[in-house]
C-alpha cells in the first residue's frame, strides 16, 4: 500500500496508507488531513486541494494538464513551479513514499 506524506508549514507530518488508483486530495480527505478541502469532490474546478510537490517527486508525478494549469494561474494564492491540484495526481506503486507539502491557507 503506498503511503503519502502531507506537510504543514508548522512541518507537522500526517503520513498516510493510500490505495493504489485514488487521487492524493481524496487519501488526504478520507484521512482527515487538515488542509486539503477536496470542495468538488475532484472534478478539477474548486483548487481547494492545492498542494506543493516536493522537489524529488515532481518529474515522477508530472506538471498539471491544461485546465489545471489555468484553474492554478486563478485560484491558489502561491502558485510555485511545483504546484498541483491533488485531485488530478491519481496514485501508483511508483509514488510510495511521495511528500506534498500543504499550503496554509486554500481558496
Ligand atoms: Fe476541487 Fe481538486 S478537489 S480541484
Amino acid at each position: 500500500m503506498p503511503k503519502v506524506v502531507y506537510v504543514s508549514v508548522n512541518n507537522d507530518q500526517w503520513i498516510v496508507d493510500a490505495t493504489v488508483g485514488e487521487s492524493v486530495m481524496s487519501a488526504a480527505v478520507r484521512n482527515g488531513v487538515p488542509g486539503i478541502v477536496g470542495e468538488c469532490g475532484g472534478n478539477n474546478s474548486c483548487a481547494t486541494c492545492h498542494v506543493w510537490v516536493r522537489d524529488d517527486f515532481s518529474e515522477l508525478v508530472g506538471g498539471p494538464g491544461e485546465l489545471e494549469d489555468d484553474l492554478l494561474d486563478l485560484g491558489v494564492e502561491e502558485r510555485r513551479e511545483t504546484s498541483r491540484l491533488s485531485c488530478q495526481i491519481a496514485i501508483t506503486d511508483e509514488l510510495d513514499g511521495l511528500v506534498v507539502d500543504v499550503p496554509p491557507t486554500q481558496p
